[in-house]
Parts: C-alpha cells; structure tokens; sequence
C-alpha cells in the first residue's frame, strides 16, 4: 500500500546544521498488517513516519500510496505518487488516509472528551449532529461512552489511552500510524494498546508503529519490523 522509494530527508539543508536523518531508504509496508518501525532513540522513526503520513516531504525519493482513493468536488486521486503534491492535496490525502496517535496523545487539556475525538474532523465539514453520534460509537466501542462529557484531563492513564485510539479513527482512515504509543505506559496498559491495534488490523486497517518497546517490537503478533540505525533500515524481518 505504502512504497517508499529512496526516500531521503535532510534538516537544515545548505546550513552549517544540515543533518540527514533518514538515508535513501526503500520500504514498503502492507495494507491490513501491522508494521512496527523499530530503533533507538534518535534513529530516524518519528521523521519516516511523518513522511509516511504525509505530514512532511522527502528532501529527495518517491512516496506512493497505491491503494488510496480520493474523490473530491475539486480533484479525484486514484493512487500513486504523493511526495510531489501541492500541499493542499497532500493535507486532504492526509486526513483522509491517516490516523495517528502521538507519543503524548496530544490531546487538548480544558476540552471535553467528546470534543478531543471529534477535532480531527471538523475541517471535513459534516453536520455537527452527525458527527456527535460517529464519536459517541467509537467512544462505546472504547468503553468510555460515559466520559463524554468528562474534561480530557479527569481520564486515567488507560482511559487516555483509549480516547486517543478513538480520534485517530474519527475519519475512518485506512492507515493508523503510532509514534511510540507505550511510551508511558505500564506493561499491562502497553498490552491492552498492542491488542487493541492489533484488533484494528484484524478490520482491514494498516497500522505502523514507530516503538522501541519489547511489547511492541517483539510481539509474535505483529506482521513486520524495519530497524532502523542512524536513518538507514539495518534489518527487515
Ligand atoms: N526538525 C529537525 N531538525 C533537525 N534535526 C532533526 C529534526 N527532527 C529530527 N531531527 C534529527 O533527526 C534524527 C532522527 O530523529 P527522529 O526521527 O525524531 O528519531 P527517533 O524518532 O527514532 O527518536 C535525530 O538525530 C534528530 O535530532
Ligand atoms: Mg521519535
């Protein structure tokens, strides 16, 4: 579903700071299959990621998401290559495809639980009745229906965990991509999230881990695992 093609991204081009932190990598992740990007702190994950969700561009190398279909007013995408879209297109092939939960949720503090899961769609313009009801299911499926009204900052560690699952899905992506998700999470609450991912694989969504946690990386579940040393993919297995 998802090709990368010597994808290169460097910081700071030209400057006395300019840094390479992903080299020429060449990569592709299945549709419907968990995919964990594995590697040490400062090996390059965060950066491959957001160039997978589209949310930054290779400084040289091709992006092709090949299952993707758009149809839109204004333009229709039938799959291929996106890493030379005008952003405006890149934004829409975001929202659309892509889920992510961060390594710290951000989820915003001082907003009801209701309101964090149905941010994410806004921009897409869909009647505010409609919406309520899509992100009151997906809450149920959570188990914290009855939080709806709560502040995001009464939920306990699980159940932010949770809500932030929930959000990632408010625009029924194809693709749900984590950026360390264990990060702080005790081992038990860690295996409830790999079940729950691994549960959205089983309905036909692509995940893509980015985790240097055992839970994650050596779990017999998941599908495939790119490590990644200085921004170079050492090993795939
Ligand atoms: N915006 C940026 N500007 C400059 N260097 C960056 C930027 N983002 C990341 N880096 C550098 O790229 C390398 C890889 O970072 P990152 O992708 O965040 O690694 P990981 O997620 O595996 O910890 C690190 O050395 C980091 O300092
Ligand atoms: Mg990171």
């Amino acid at each position: 579903m998802i090709e990368l093609i010597d994808t290169r991204k460097v910081f700071n081009v030209g400057k006395p700071n300019e840094f390479t932190a992903v080299h020429d990598v060449s990569l592709c992740i299945p549709s419907s299959r968990v995919t964990v990007l594995k590697g040490p702190s400062g090996s390059g994950k965060t950066t491959l990621l957001s160039l997978v969700g589209c949310m930054a561009r290779p400084t040289s190398g091709r992006i092709i998401l090949s299952s993707v279909r758009l149809h839109s007013p204004l333009w229709e995408f039938s799959g291929g290559e996106v890493s030379s879209l005008p952003e405006r297109f890149l934004t829409e092939i975001r929202r659309h495809t892509f889920g992510f939960i961060f390594q710290q949720y951000h989820l915003i503090r001082g907003m009801s639980v209701l309101e964090n899961v149905m941010l994410p769609a806004y921009p897409c313009g869909e009647p505010y009745g409609l919406l309520k009801r899509r992100a009151m299911a997906l809450l149920d499926q959570f188990g914290i229906g009855g939080k709806a009204a709560s502040r995001m900052e009464w939920l306990s560690g699980g159940e932010a965990q949770r809500l932030a699952i929930a959000r990632a899905l408010i625009n029924d992506p194809q693709a749900i991509i984590a950026d360390e998700p264990t990060a702080h999470l005790d081992s038990r609450l860690s295996e409830e999230l790999m079940a729950i991912l691994l549960g959205l694989r089983d309905q036909g969504k692509t995940v893509i881990i980015a985790s240097h946690d055992p839970i994650v990386c050596d779990s017999q579940r998941v599908d495939g695992v790119f490590e990644l040393r200085d921004g170079r993919v050492v090993s795939t297995t």
